[in-house]
């Protein structure tokens, strides 16, 4: 498959939020990337359900709704009304991740799990075959506009081994530090889904921009 690209908009300009929104859906781009950070999980605060539902009422394209947040169980529901079309949760958040990740496929979104980059990939293992994406952190989360960890390359791949293993159908995405520099490398190992926030709108032509990233390593 073709690789997808979900602009990050944490790095949108909050001020006139609908013009970025509108530049998304004229653009390349397939998903809209939503990152929600609660200030515990993460030493950062983004925002919340609200935000999200007025994002929703104009996105043309799916929202894929990242949860940085301490016991997202409580928030399932709540996100699927915001609108949330993909959740995804981190496994360092979730004592019962089975139980979250089934629960969210049970409220009709797409079920994703994440793990930071100090996690092995090797414990996805279990979970791969129930979830529809994992999402390779390439920064410690919490903020956009860091540096891509080099050693993540090899995480993609690992974790296309073990997809491939337990037959399992989930995309791999990658989030942190994403721009036209390392595209090829991402998709060449593995990558299905690529997330980019700053690049994109630090371009000065985002629409331009994420152009070259749909169409590099194809
Ligand atoms: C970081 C977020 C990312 C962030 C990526 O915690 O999960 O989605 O917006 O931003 P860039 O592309 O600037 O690294
Ligand atoms: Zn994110």
């Amino acid at each position: 498959m073709q690789h997808l690209i979900a602009p990050s908009l944490l790095s949108a300009n909050f001020l006139n939020l609908e013009k970025d929104i509108e530049m998304i859906n004229n653009s390349m781009a397939d998903w809209f990337h939503v990152d929600v950070m609660d200030g515990h999980f993460v030493p950062n605060i983004s925002f919340g359900f609200s935000i999200i539902s007025q994002i929703k009422s104009i996105a043309k394209k799916p929202l894929d709704v990242h949860l940085m947040i301490s016991e997202p169980d409580k928030y399932l529901e709540e996100f699927k009304k915001s609108g949330a079309d993909i959740l995804t949760v981190h496994y360092e958040t979730c004592n019962h991740l089975h139980r979250t990740v089934n629960q969210i496929k049970k409220l009709g979104m797409k079920a994703g799990v994440v793990i930071n980059p100090h996690v092995s990939v090797d414990l996805l293992k279990d979970i791969l075959p129930e979830v529809d994406l994992a999402l390779i952190m390439s920064v410690n989360p919490g903020f956009g506009g860091q540096s891509f960890i080099k050693s993540s390359y090899q995480r993609i791949s690992r974790l296309k081994e073990l997809i491939e293993q337990t037959n399992s159908k989930a995309l791999i995405e990658v989030d942190g530090g994403v721009d036209i520099s390392n595209v090829e490398n991402l998709v060449n190992a593995g990558a299905n889904v690529l997330v980019s926030g700053s690049a994109v709108f630090k371009a000065e032509n985002p629409t331009d921009y994420i152009k070259q990233l749909k169409n590099l390593g194809k």
